[in-house]
Order: structure tokens, then sequence, then C-alpha cells
């Protein structure tokens, strides 16, 4: 059951949704597709989706890694807002998702930017590094939570100055201000903060968010010039 205020949330998102934030035919496909699949609906809200593509734009992002590739619903997103010669890769622990995604993503008109790799994204990344990957503009960290600050400390060694890292799922219901909180996921969130707030590679702010997808929060980092 939503509480009153969860209604709201939901129905301003629904307003966003009608009016500046559309989704068209191939995006609404990509969450039906992962519903009929059996996913968890927890990819990003579509108000979260646009940041998401507005930030790629402001950043000029042409190299993208993304954690967590789901049904592929934020990978077409920000795919759709690269230039012809950028390029995606997504990890995703579970095959069975990843080939839904890729459907998708293939139906959405990007699958020639998008590359999802199945498997745990610390065995991925390993991979990238001897293929001699390079840099990336901008990273989405949206995976197993608890390894966010691992993903982090990766994409921080390989994002190029004045790129972007952003963490989804930072806020955890507010637990993130509780120290004694048992949820090893929301204490690796802690740790991340608390780790940034000494690294003067980066410059960093987490925003709290409310709406369709309930009460949570990300954390941009801009990756600062040596
Ligand atoms: N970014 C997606 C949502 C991702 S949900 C969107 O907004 O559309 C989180 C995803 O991370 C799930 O698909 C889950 O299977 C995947 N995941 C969980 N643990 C993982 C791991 N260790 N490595 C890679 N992916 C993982
Ligand atoms: C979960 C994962 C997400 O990426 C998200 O945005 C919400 C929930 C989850 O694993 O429950
Ligand atoms: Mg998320």
């Amino acid at each position: 059951m939503q509480s009153v205020e969860e209604q709201v949330f939901a129905e301003v998102d629904e307003f966003i949704g009608g009016t500046i934030v559309r989704e068209d035919e191939a995006l609404r496909g990509s969450v039906e597709a992962a519903e009929a699949a059996g996913m968890p609906a927890i990819q990003v809200s579509a108000p979260q989706g646009k940041l998401l593509q507005l930030l790629v734009r402001l950043v000029g992002a042409k190299r993208i890694l993304e954690f967590g590739t789901l049904g592929g619903y934020s990978a077409i997103l920000m795919a759709r807002v690269l230039p012809p010669d950028g390029r995606l890769i997504s990890l995703e622990a579970r095959a069975e998702y990843a080939e839904v995604a890729r459907r998708s993503i293939e139906r959405a008109g990007v699958g020639d930017r998008v590359e999802v790799r199945v498997g745990p994204a610390l065995e991925a990344l390993p991979v990238l590094e001897e293929e001699g990957v390079g840099s990336f503009d901008l990273v989405f960290i949206d995976a197993d939570k608890v390894n966010t600050p691992n993903y982090f400390a990766w994409a921080l060694d390989r994002t190029r100055p004045g790129g972007l890292i952003i963490a989804d799922n930072v806020v955890r219901k507010g637990t993130l201000a509780d120290a004694s909180d048992p949820d090893e996921a929301t204490q690796a969130q802690r740790c991340l903060h608390e780790t940034l707030a000494g690294d003067s590679r980066v410059s960093a702010t987490t925003i709290q968010t409310v709406g369709a997808k309930s009460y949570d929060g990300f954390l941009i980092a801009l990756v600062e010039h040596a």
C-alpha cells in the first residue's frame, strides 16, 4: 500500500511525464518487456532518466559506462543522446536480463552504440582493463549497492577530468543518515560519502529524491582537473 504522500509523489511524476518528460513507444516497450520477463520495476523514473540525458549532453559524453542494465531503460535513454560515434557499455550480472535488455535496446534503435556485458561487474572490470578500454566521460553506478564504493573507486581512476560519476540509490529511505543501520548496502553509501569528503579529485553532492520510485537519492561527482 502506498501512503497518501507516496500517491502524491507518483501523481507529480505522472504530471511531469505528461508534460516536459515524455516517454516514447520504445522506452515504454522496454519497461513492458522487463515486466513481462519478471524483472523488478526498479529502473530510474522518467524524470530521473531525463536528468541522466541532460547530464550526458552537458558533459558532451561520448563514452559511458553503466553498472546494472536491468531491462535497458537507463541505457536506452543515455545512448539516445550520444553522438553517432558514442559508445555505452552496460554491465549486467544476469544473462536473462541482459538478453531482454539487448532486444529492447535494438528496438529503440541504439543497438549500434550499446554493448551489454554479462557477469558480475567486479569480474568485468579487469577484462575491460585488459582490453585497454581507456577513459570514460560519464559513469552511472546502479548495480548491487554494497559494491557502489568499489565501482566508484574503479571509475574514478578511469573518468576524464570534467567527467561525471553518478551513483543511484545512495539515500535508501533516509537510512544514509543512520550510523547504526545494520544494512550493509546503507553502510556502503555512508562509507562512500566519508571517503569522498577527503578526496580532492572529486567535487560531489547528493540529491534526495521522491517520486514514483519512493524516497531515495543519487550522488553526482564531478572529476576535477588535477
Ligand atoms: N540502471 C537500470 C536499473 C538497474 S537495477 C535502469 O535504471 O534502467 C540493478 C541491476 O543490477 C539489476 O539488473 C541487477 O541484476 C544488476 N546487478 C546486481 N548485481 C550485479 C553485479 N554484481 N554486477 C552487475 N550487475 C549487477
Ligand atoms: C533496487 C535497485 C535499484 O537500482 C533501484 O533504483 C531501486 C531498488 C533494488 O535492488 O531493490
Ligand atoms: Mg537504481
